[in-house]
């Protein structure tokens, strides 16, 4: 590990609070492989993954970086790069193959062994309960656009909150809801592929309903002082010019990214403008008497997934959209600056204003940062090293952000970087590195990249060299 020339002058303005948590991140269907064994069935990634055309190249989640069977190793360097937490997902079809009835003890052990060996080398685990691999069964009957569904989830969650509960400290019950929605229902990138906006703002409700039943779920059958949680990829929005008709585009996205989430989530309610600017699609009626009391519980911690800002402008964009109602009234242009090999801009500045928001609209919840990262075309180069300063200087450039947030009073309690390994890239398949840690997915050789070593640095130090 390389050490740190100590700068006092600087070093102690970017020093992080000693209970800062530091982490990484990954998701169940883009690491574990081993899609076949033990019982486990098919989720909608299964399935959508093998349809021709929706996944880059044709990959699977089949083998991913097979850390199903290589648990141990990824646990050990973890525990090598110093990190605290690590925030991991549990596949549904792995522990309840149809999305109904028992639990599969298989699945279970698997999540259990893996929570032992972290909490063995002092790593706490952060478990997210829904990351995307819904099992296909629910799906045929009607996947989220069906309100049984959130009941499946509550259910689901009360198999795993019993086997893990005595051991797990924080627990998240969806991640990036949007997505599940939106990508999934509306635009159809993302499984099951369904181009159908009404069934996306359903998706949307009878998610929000399913992180509600959840929490009630998780608050009865785990320990109390246990942090409950939910993560969201919330839109840093800029409106392209303060001309109002950019700010009314503005709007519009702000309601089908954020309060669509948030309001209800902490307000018990969803706002007026959305369901007008929604109504050729929906009347709202799936939204039942008792649901927004439910899914307003309070919860302990909001997760934040942020990687580049949203700049709108009045306009319309081409159909399908993830944005039900707002092709026709909003565009979207990239901020300037460099990108990452996602094309997303790099702009920590839109991280900052995220997190200035939240502390100034929810100043009693404290935020975690769940994912923050970069994808970049990393590979290993003829000594085995695989230099990626494009990466550092994001990660270190989003750090600085977070730090000066923190400053300004947001009570950010930790940052998790996506991702520790290499991995499926959901429509991008493995065409697209997120890694600290590079996969050779022939061999499944794992490599630090430089980037990891610098994590490490910024971990034992508890703070940003520079
Ligand atoms: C958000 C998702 O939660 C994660 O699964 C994905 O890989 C990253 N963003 C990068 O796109």
């Amino acid at each position: 590990m390389t050490t740190l020339v100590p700068h006092p002058a600087t070093d102690s303005a970017l020093t992080f609070p000693p209970t800062f948590r530091w982490g990484a991140a990954t998701a169940a269907y883009q690491i574990e492989g081993a899609a076949n064994e033990d019982g486990r069935t098919v989720s909608i990634w299964d399935t959508f993954s093998r349809a021709p055309g929706k996944v880059h190249n044709g990959d699977t989640g089949d083998i991913a970086a097979d850390h199903y069977h290589r648990m141990r190793e990824d646990v050990a360097l973890m525990a090598e790069l110093g990190l605290t937490d690590y925030r991991f997902s549990v596949s549904w079809p792995r522990v309840q193959p149809t999305g109904r009835g028992p639990a599969l003890q298989k699945g279970l052990d698997f999540y259990r062994a893996l929570v032992d060996e972290l909490l063995a080398h002092d790593i706490r685990p952060v478990v997210t309960l829904y990351h995307w691999d819904l099992p296909q069964e629910l799906e045929d009957a009607g996947g989220w656009p069906e309100r049984d569904t959130a009941q499946r989830f509550a259910d689901y969650t009360a198999l795993v909150a019993e086997a893990l509960g005595d051991r797990v400290q924080t627990w998240t019950t969806l991640n990036e809801p949007w997505c599940a929605a939106f990508l999934g229902y509306a635009e159809g990138v993302h499984a099951p592929g369904r181009t159908e906006p009404g069934a996306a703002l359903r998706a949307a409700h009878h998610l929000n309903l399913a992180h509600g039943l959840g929490v009630g779920v998780l608050r009865e059958l785990v320990h109390p002082s246990a942090e409950v949680s939910l993560t969201l990829n919330l839109a840093a929005i800029r409106p392209l010019t303060d001309s109002p008709a950019d700010a009314d585009a503005a709007r519009r996205i702000d309601a089908l990214a954020n309060r669509i989430f948030l309001d209800p989530v902490f307000h018990g309610h969803y706002a007026q403008d959305l369901r007008a600017d929604t109504a050729m699609f929906t009347d709202w009626s799936f939204v039942q008497d008792g649901d927004l009391a439910a899914i307003s519980r309070p919860i302990d911690s909001l997760g934040i997934n942020y990687y580049t800002p949203t700049v709108v402008a009045a306009g319309s964009h081409p159909a399908p959209s993830p944005w039900p109602a707002a092709p026709a009234h909003a565009r979207f242009v990239p901020a300037p600056g460099p990108r990452t090999a996602m094309d997303w801009p790099v702009d920590a500045d839109g991280l900052y204003e995220l997190l200035t928001r939240l502390r100034d609209e929810l100043p009693d919840t404290p935020l975690i940062i769940t994912e923050n990262g970069a994808a970049y075309d990393d590979y290993a180069d003829p000594e085995g090293q695989v230099h990626d300063p494009d990466r550092i200087a994001y990660l270190r450039s989003h750090l600085k952000a977070v730090h000066q947030a923190m400053a300004a009073g947001a009570d950010v309690r930790g940052y998790f970087l996506w991702s520790l390994l290499d991995n499926f890239e959901w429509a991008y398949g493995y065409s697209k590195r997120f890694g600290m840690v590079h996969v050779d997915f022939a061999t499944q050789r794992r490599t630090l990249k430089d980037s990891a070593r610098w994590y490490a640095d910024v971990v034992e130090h508890g703070g940003l060299p520079y």
